[in-house]
């Protein structure tokens, strides 16, 4: 099902429509399917099916919604259901959560208490494949080498599991992962983007570039002026049928948080921030950490990787990382800048030009440690639930 939840409204009542819709639409991941105003309209928008939830306005004439909420919770036992009403005597409350709704929202709606409401109910429902991983990757400066790490963190992941990993690239302007590759991306997202509602499994898998190295490519647009198609929404649906179809998903991050970006963190099960033994360039990791945290990202799905080690020539050492940013760094890849450009400019995995160089060395242990490790277990029922939640209130 993924992280979005597809909902409408039932109203009977024109004078509060526009409010609740706005409500509604102010919510994160939640997007609104129609606005239905009797029994015949909802009864065809749930036969269409991809409704995960429906708001109930109980005003102004009750018994009746009672009735239809009771029809529906009956006919579609799964599908999540919340009621919305002025009243807030006890039997107002109980009558429609008797007949199936899980949660009550009073009006004039709180935001946060509607937030709330949903996450609880998207809580039971979303969450992506279970055994899906999606490990986001950004920079906390530019040129911090985010892009090379992303690229071959995904091949040494596709190599040690033998199975295609998926790597997005969401530098939606300036993004090279298909030329680290050397691959001449034919689809883009911008194609995914244009697609629309016929945005499916199929059309994903014509925009992939598999590749022999075990890694599966979906490239930013062609044109850069083709980034203005790529909406939040599109992103969500794209992250979420990678992760219905991949078990790993790697998405190499642009530096800024925009909504396209945080659309992509909502499914993080890890971000990781890349800084160098730079003062400026750790400095703008914790930033860019407790910037992440602020908006509902826990702790423990944030992890540091610093790349360019080079314990002769740095002021700053791993230690003094780690008592900035308060936890233990992930990884550390070591600097050897003429073998990454080489492997760059020849769009060739490190690997492939020497499988025994020391900065692929330190990759293929993060990508061992990836896969192993709890922290970045994929997600199971429950477990991403307070961070969607969290993610949901805008
Ligand atoms: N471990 C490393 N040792 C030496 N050089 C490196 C290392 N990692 C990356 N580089 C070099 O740093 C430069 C930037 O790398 P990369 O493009 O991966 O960074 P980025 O963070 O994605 O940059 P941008 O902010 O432009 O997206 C490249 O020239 C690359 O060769
Ligand atoms: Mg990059």
């Amino acid at each position: 099902m993924g992280n979005t939840l597809n909902v409408c409204l039932y109203n009977t009542d024109p004078d509060s429509s526009g409010e609740l819709v706005e409500h509604i639409q102010s919510l994160n991941f939640v997007r609104i399917v129609g606005e239905l105003c009797n029994p015949e309209e909802l009864a065809n928008a749930l036969s269409d099916g991809g409704i995960n939830l429906v708001f109930f306005h109980l005003d102004p004439d009750f018994d009746p919604v009672v009735d239809i909420i009771d029809q529906v919770a009956t006919r579609y036992p799964d599908l999540a259901m919340i009621a919305i009403s002025h009243q807030t005597d006890p039997q107002a409350i109980l009558a429609p959560m008797r007949v199936g709704c899980e949660q009550f929202v009073c009006e004039p709606i709180d935001p946060a208490d509607l937030a709330s409401a949903v996450s609880r109910v998207a809580g039971k429902r979303l969450l992506s494949q279970p055994t899906s991983r999606c490990l986001c990757i950004t920079g906390a400066s530019g040129g911090a080498g985010t892009t090379s790490i992303a690229c071959n963190l995904a091949m040494e992941i596709g190599q040690i599991t033998k199975r295609d990993c998926a790597l997005l690239d969401l530098d939606l302007q300036f993004g090279d992962v298909a030329v680290n590759f050397d691959c001449d991306a034919r689809y883009t997202l911008f194609d995914l983007a244009s697609a629309g509602a016929d945005l499916d499994e199929d059309v994903l898998s014509s925009a992939i570039n598999s590749l022999s190295c075990n890694v599966a490519i979906l490239s930013r647009p062609e044109q850069i002026d083709q980034q203005e198609m790529i909406t939040p929404d599109t992103i969500h649906r794209v992250v979420e049928l990678l992760l219905s179809t991949y078990e790993n998903v790697v998405i190499d991050l642009p530096r800024d948080m925009n909504p396209c970006t945080m659309a992509a963190v909502a499914h993080a099960d890890v971000v990781f921030l890349v800084c160098q033994l730079l003062v400026p360039s750790v400095r703008n990791a914790k930033r860019y950490h407790d910037a992440l945290q602020n908006m509902g990202v826990p702790d423990e799905r944030l992890e540091f990787i610093i790349n360019r080690t080079d314990g002769r020539n740095s002021r700053l050492g791993i230690e003094d990382i780690e008592e900035t940013i308060k936890k233990p760094v992930y990884a550390c890849i070591p600097n050897d800048y003429q073998f990454v450009a080489r492997s760059i400019d020849f769009g060739r995995p490190i690997a492939s030009l020497d499988k025994d160089n020391a900065v692929r060395t330190a990759i293929r242990k993060m990508a061992h440690k990836v896969l192993t490790d709890t922290s970045t277990e994929p997600a199971g029922k429950g477990k991403r639930r307070g961070f969607f939640g969290r993610l949901l209130a805008k």
